[in-house]
């Protein structure tokens, strides 16, 4: 097994300022996706890391949509706010520590509660006072969205318990550290959507892709170590599932095992919407096939034909030799979207389990959910 990740001085509370020295887009043109590699120079923090791990991501605020909310606020940015640390403007605390891109159902609330009699309060009043309607209100607007349907004027100390503060987010590390010493790299799928006739990024997602200056701006990061999603015995063979953004971990499993020479033998499963745009890594992977690190290669372009295609069916395809690689010992890892993929992934493990291994339906299911999974930890899972 891999080693444990070494401790370090750097943690969600205390983030290390690190600068981003490349960013790049994965996807060519045509794609409908926003997919980008990103490099973070750990500079002179000592930070260490093994694949499997996720690096922990301080985001903050784009200025622009804060200058744009704080002008429906009608406060003055420069407003002094106290805090432990000492003083700051209310226009940097919203940049570095409030989430502004998601309105919060109390700040709906106490603006409802703030408009005078009339038809705009009547209106709103049947949202509030239904959770499930303020819950789908929510969904896609940010707080400049309400201000405009509704324009109220508070006070800075008003405002502030209102809104929620600004959480970590992770992303999987797609690098090996021993391929790319004092670096992590990520592969960020950047959320964008129009919705109300404003263009919205995601909050991380955004600030790293689109957020800072290269080589400048100070990223702060922590590496959040991973309890089980660790690289196996490196004569095991190992199975990867990883559509989307969930070849991150793989890139890094594959650079890690070539530069150790090792022995196990390797088979990825990657998909996305088109082969011309979407092939993320496509020449390292290739390049990986030729020199024999990635014994096999199967990918899943779900938009280049009239029916969609997933990684998924490629495992069924490929049932017998799968199920051969599963029952010789192999790993099988799977990382990306949990609520759709992971799901059908999982089901297709226990429909092979029960094509190929002749097994009824229970026993397949407790061979994957239970032996697999639990007894022999071949079985791993990183999906968000
Ligand atoms: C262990 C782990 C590993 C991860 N690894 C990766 C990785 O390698 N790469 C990666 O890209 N991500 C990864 N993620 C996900 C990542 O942490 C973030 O959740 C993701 O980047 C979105 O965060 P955000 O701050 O950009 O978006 P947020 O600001 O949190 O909001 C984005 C949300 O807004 C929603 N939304 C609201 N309205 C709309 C609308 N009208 N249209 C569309 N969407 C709307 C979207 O559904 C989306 O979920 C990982 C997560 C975990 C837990
Ligand atoms: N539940 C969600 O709302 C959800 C889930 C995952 C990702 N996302 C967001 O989408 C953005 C991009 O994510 P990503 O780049 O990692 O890729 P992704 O959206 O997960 O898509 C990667 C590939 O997986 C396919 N796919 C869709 N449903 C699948 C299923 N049930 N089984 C197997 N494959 C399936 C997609 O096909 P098609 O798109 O052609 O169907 C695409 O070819 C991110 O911003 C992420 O946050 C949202």
């Amino acid at each position: 097994m891999s080693t444990p990740t070494p401790p370090s001085p750097y943690n969600r509370t205390n983030p290390f300022k690190a600068r981003i020295t490349e960013n790049y887009s994965l996807n060519n043109e045509g794609s409908a996706k926003d997919t980008r590699h990103i490099v973070i120079h750990l500079g002179s923090s000592g930070i260490a890391y093994v694949p499997g791990d996720s690096l922990g991501v301080v985001p903050r605020n784009f200025p622009q949509a804060v200058d744009e909310l704080i002008s429906h606020l009608a406060i003055d940015p420069a407003t002094l706010i106290e805090q432990p640390a000492g003083a700051i403007t209310f226009r940097d605390l919203l940049i570095n520590q409030y989430i502004i891109n998601r309105v919060s159902k109390k700040f709906v609330k106490a603006l409802w509660e703030k408009l005078p009699e009339g038809e705009k309060k009547t209106q709103l009043g049947e949202i509030v006072n239904n959770d499930e309607a303020l819950t789908d209100y929510i969904f896609t607007r940010d707080y400049t969205d309400v201000l405009i349907e509704y324009p109220v004027k508070l006070t800075a100390l008003e405002f502030i318990p209102l809104i929620n503060k600004i959480a970590p987010r992770l992303y999987s590390i797609a690098s090996s550290p021993k391929a790319h010493p004092g670096e992590v790299h990520l592969t960020v799928a950047v959320v964008n959507y129009t919705t109300h006739g404003r263009a919205k990024y995601g909050l991380a997602s955004g600030y790293l892709g689109h957020g800072q200056e290269l080589n400048q701006d100070e990223v702060p990061v922590y590496i959040q170590p991973t309890k089980h999603f660790h690289m196996p015995p490196s004569d095991a063979n190992i199975i990867m599932v990883g559509p989307g953004t969930g070849i991150a971990p793989f890139r890094a499993f594959l650079e890690e095992r070539a530069i150790e020479g090792a022995k196990g033998r390797n088979w990825l499963f990657f998909g996305d919407q088109k082969r011309a745009s979407d092939f993320l890594y496509e020449k390292q992977l290739t390049d990986l096939v030729s020199s024999g690190v990635l014994t096999r290669l199967d990918t899943a372009f779900s938009r280049d034909q009239a029916e969609k295609i997933y990684v998924q069916n490629r495992m069924y395809e490929n049932a017998a030799e799968l199920w051969k690689w599963l029952k010789d010992g192999a790993y099988f890892y799977v990382c990306g979207d949990a609520k759709r993929m992971a799901k059908d992934v999982h089901q297709m493990l226990i429909d092979i389990a029960q094509q190929q291994g002749g097994l009824s339906p229970e026993a397949a299911r407790e061979y994957i959910e239970v032996t697999l999974s639990k007894t022999e930890k071949r079985y791993l899972k990183d999906v968000y």
